[in-house]
């Protein structure tokens, strides 16, 4: 599962759960679906119901609507482990039947307890990670220790991201929940208790909400909540807090936008992408290892992800790619793809118009097509030989923000795991790439929280120019280019983007007294040569903003303003970083130009058309 299923679940004294389930999992629509599952108690007797499809289907055609009881839980599915499939969709159950769970995260080490548990005689119906919990709970339960016992003993043991609900006929009027990394927030009203994975959810019902936090479970009864620890079992008091938010705001977190919801939400989709399943980052990359040549093939934003792959395919694995953009595959590389090509396509919907004509073609020649996309089902993974997905959950803004940096970081991974098969990087290097890759995530967060406010200046400060240019070198080449797209889709304001030994050949004829050159120069290879760059738009009369590195006197000295990133980060992994400056940039921009940036004119999420 990713980080983006919803969850909904509910105790109440009037009315029927599956109304309010129901209604809970809609308004959480927004988080992805493609398949749905109910699970109330009725007279101590469970009643299971799901499959594949979105929630009116579901709901229809199951007749959920008709289920009694007062107690319930209910999960839309945003898949990432097994396809939508009825016997993968949510509430997963025990042996006994007698427990169902819902499950929204990624349990890691779900392999070996499955096999532990396999010795031991369970059988498993699905394909997901989540079946072993109640699994794993209904053996614990052997020992008489309660739901409360065999659950913490249990999440012990989890490794990865979860928020989960459960619900047992052996405690019939109870229902146990638990977080860590994936959002889970419990609410109270006079008429009941509730627990869901977004707070829109709860709105309808409740402004009294508690936000489970990282390591906490909880017991819900119909009077309320009890919190405790996981790691000790201690019981831990927090009192509800309110929420004023309008159902809409609700929506977007509190956000007012989904592009800058989005953009704050990186730090969580990059902890997602960190967690790929292993035995396909395997065989992607051994596929990539066997081809006589690699193409990298995608559109938009998807293509300067490749662009920034193909600069970590060969610094780390030594590997040549041959990004291009997927309307000009044919023309460029149509006749000479064949039998020994590898066609790695990325695509966020996985259904683009282009991107699809170029597989039709790749695999017409008898090439290997792989894919990276966000979206379990799309034609992209039905016609790929193998697939990743990105993990950054449904992208809502038409400017693609989180798709970008966990896309990087997906070939990120696959470049280090192609360097250490290939013995390309010494032990060293590679465990400190591999250290870094991990710290990606915080220095994302790091860097959103300290420069929004001072993106938001430099906005105001910007807004009235007619013209920018974006300039990198290397690998920030990509980060430069996608940074101008971003300003290009949301605020129309024209501008150039390239890299910047390049700008010599052209675009320098444009500088004059006061025009805007943005420069992306993280620590590295490249830091010298843009040191040159940024001294040619300068003596021209260029306003020069830089994204550096905190403390980078050389820069800084050269710069009219600059945007400080946290010290660190290797140049290779840097557009992870240094395009969140830029996203907010165009952000701020498109805001105090009036303009909506969530609703982008002529452009379109995904461009199914020809
Ligand atoms: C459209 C969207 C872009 C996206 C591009 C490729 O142009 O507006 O945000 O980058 O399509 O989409 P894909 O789904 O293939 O990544």
């Amino acid at each position: 599962m990713s980080n983006l299923c919803g969850i909904f679940g509910c105790i109440i004294r009037e009315g029927e759960a599956v109304k309010l389930i129901t209604d809970g999992l809609k308004r959480l629509e927004y988080r992805g679906y493609d398949s749905t599952g109910v699970a109330v108690i009725d007279n101590n007797q469970m009643d299971i119901r799901k499959d594949k499809g979105r929630i009116e289907e579901v709901v229809r055609n199951l007749r959920i609507l008709e289920m009694s009881g007062k107690i319930g839980l209910g999960h839309t599915r945003w898949a990432t482990h097994g396809a939508p499939a009825l016997e993968n969709a949510h509430p997963h159950t025990d042996g006994s039947e007698s427990i169902a769970l819902i499950h929204n995260g990624v349990i890691e080490n779900y392999m070996e307890l499955k096999d532990e548990l396999i010795e031991k005689g369970h059988v498993f119906k699905s394909r997901t990670d989540t079946e072993v919990i109640p699994h794993l709970i209904e053996e614990e339960m052997k020992s008489d220790i309660g739901i409360q016992g065999s659950m913490l003993r249990v999440l012990r043991r989890l490794r990865g991201s979860y928020a989960l609900v459960v619900l047992s006929t052996h405690e019939p009027d109870k229902m146990y929940v638990a977080r860590n990394e994936s959002p889970l927030v419990l609410g109270v009203s006079d008429n009941g208790t509730f627990c869901a994975s977004d707070v829109p959810a709860l709105l309808p019902y409740t402004n009294q909400v508690v936000y489970l936090r990282n390591g906490e479970m909880a017991v819900l009864d119909i009077d309320g909540y009890r919190l405790i620890k996981i790691s000790d079992g201690s019981e831990i008091e927090r009192p509800t807090t309110e929420i004023t938010w309008s159902p809409e705001m609700a929506e977007k977190q509190g956000y007012k936008h989904y592009m800058l919801k989005e953009i704050f939400e990186q730090p969580t989709s990059l902890r997602d992408g960190l967690r790929l399943q292993e035995n396909y980052l395997n065989l992607l990359t051994q596929f990539l290892d066997r081809g006589k040549e690699v193409f990298l093939v995608a559109a938009g934003t998807s293509f300067h992800s490749c662009l920034a792959g193909s600069y970590l395919f060969s610094k780390l694995a030594r590997l040549t790619t041959f990004p291009v953009v997927s309307s000009e595959f044919m023309e460029r590389y149509g006749s000479t793809v064949g039998i020994d090509s590898i066609v790695l396509t990325v695509s966020q919907s996985g259904e683009t118009y282009d991107t699809l004509k170029a597989i039709d073609h790749a695999r017409m020649r008898a090439s290997t097509v792989l894919g990276i996309t966000n979206t379990v089902g799309s034609t992209l993974t039905r016609v790929s030989r193998a697939y990743l997905i990105q993990q950054s959950g449904p992208e809502i803004g038409v400017a693609a923000t989180k798709t970008f940096t966990s896309q990087v970081l997906v070939l990120a991974q696959m470049a280090l795991r192609l360097a250490k098969n290939r013995g390309k990087l010494s032990q060293d290097e590679l465990d400190e790439l591999d250290d870094k890759l991990h710290y990606v995530p915080d220095w994302v967060e790091e860097s959103l929280k300290n420069n929004d406010e001072r993106i938001q200046k430099l906005a105001h400060d910007h807004m009235d120019k007619k013209f920018f240019v974006f300039l990198g070198r290397g690998i920030s080449s990509a980060t430069a280019l996608e940074g101008r797209l971003k300003q290009l889709e949301i605020t129309y304001v024209p501008s150039l983007a390239y890299p910047a030994g390049e700008s010599k050949h052209g675009p320098i004829s444009i500088i004059e007294e006061g025009v805007t050159c943005i420069f992306v120069c993280p620590r590295g290879e490249t830091h010298s040569h843009i040191i040159g760059s940024i001294m040619e738009m300068k003596s021209r009369g260029a306003r020069i903003i830089s994204i550096c590195e905190e403390g980078d006197d050389d820069i800084k000295r050269l710069s009219d303003e600059v945007v400080e990133m946290p010290r660190g980060i290797p140049e290779e992994l840097s557009p992870i970083i240094y395009i969140t400056p830029l996203q907010l940039f165009a952000y701020h921009l498109a805001i105090l130009k009036g303009l909506d940036p969530d609703k982008p004119r002529n452009l379109a999420k995904s461009v199914t058309v020809p």
